[in-house]
């Protein structure tokens, strides 16, 4: 029986290309959405996964998706906690509602999903959670101080938590992408993104699928030994 997978915010860019790449190389994958409905059936009928709408930062929402997916599915093996979302702007400039809304949609939404799959990966002695992080919450980023603070939080309960599981053959990892072309970095102001994309030795923004690549590494059966690392993909931009 294949390893079943919960990819956050599966439907959509990075998460995509993640649900695709899973998917290919035989796990069951489920893709978790929260308001894209037409971007999620359109994802489902092309791909035929299936997607479970519901807010990663609500815990009882997570409970209650939890309790269904493993209802449907028998278990979950693989958790990618992959959703996030921006609310980019100075910090003179931010509000109360968008510090939290990126905090809890990025740094609690791992804590949400870790703490409702983790009783039954330790239970099967078998887990394998990659939390996606980013460059900005390693190196920091004018106009963020909400993301750099969740991202770099999630790579702090990265390795926390594989402290907890390493003894459960449960693994943690966390992957911390660069500029990668999706959605949210084109929303960045073209000047900006012209001079971020001058600092990438590469010189181009990444790919979605160089992410899921690496959660791919990650989470293979054979990956047991690598536990609370974090894999930078950014094109040599930040090299930490
Ligand atoms: N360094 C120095 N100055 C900068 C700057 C930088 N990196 N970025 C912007 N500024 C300057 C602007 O040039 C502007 O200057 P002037 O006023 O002299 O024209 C000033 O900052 C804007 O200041 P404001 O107080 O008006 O800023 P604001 O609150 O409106 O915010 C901003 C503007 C949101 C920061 C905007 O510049 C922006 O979107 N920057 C990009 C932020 C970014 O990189 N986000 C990453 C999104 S992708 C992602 O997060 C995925 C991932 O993991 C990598």
């Amino acid at each position: 029986m294949s390893r079943v997978a919960l990819v956050t915010g599966g439907t959509r860019g990075i998460g995509k290309a993640i649900s695709l790449h899973l998917k290919e190389h035989g796990y069951t994958v489920i893709a978790n959405y929260s308001s894209n409905n037409d971007a999620a059936v359109a994802f489902h009928k092309k791909h035929g996964i299936p997607v479970y709408q519901f807010d990663v930062s609500d815990f009882s929402a997570c409970q209650k998706a939890v309790k269904q997916i493993t209802s449907d599915y028998g278990h979950i093996d693989i958790l990618v906690n992959n959703a996030g979302i921006t609310r980019d702007s100075t910090l003179h400039n931010m509000t109360e509602e968008n510090w939290h809304a990126v905090l809890d949609t990025n740094l609690s939404s791992c804590f949400n999903l870790c703490r409702c799959v983790i009783d039954g990966m330790r239970e099967r002695e078998f887990g394998r959670i990659v939390n996606i992080g980013s460059i900005n919450g390693q190196a920091g980023q004018y106009g963020q101080v909400n993301y750099a603070a969740a991202k770099s939080g999630i790579h702090g309960f990265t390795k926390a938590l594989a402290q907890e599981g390493a003894g459960k053959g449960i693994t943690v990892n966390a992957i911390a992408p660069g500029y990668i072309a999706t959605d949210m970095v084109r929303a960045v102001p073209e000047k900006v993104l012209e001079k971020i994309i001058a600092k990438i030795p590469v010189g181009r923004l990444g790919d979605a699928e160089d992410i899921a690549r690496g959660v791919g590494f990650l989470v293979a059966d054979e990956a047991g030994f690598i536990t609370g690392s974090t894999l930078s993909i950014n094109g040599g931009q930040h090299m930490y």
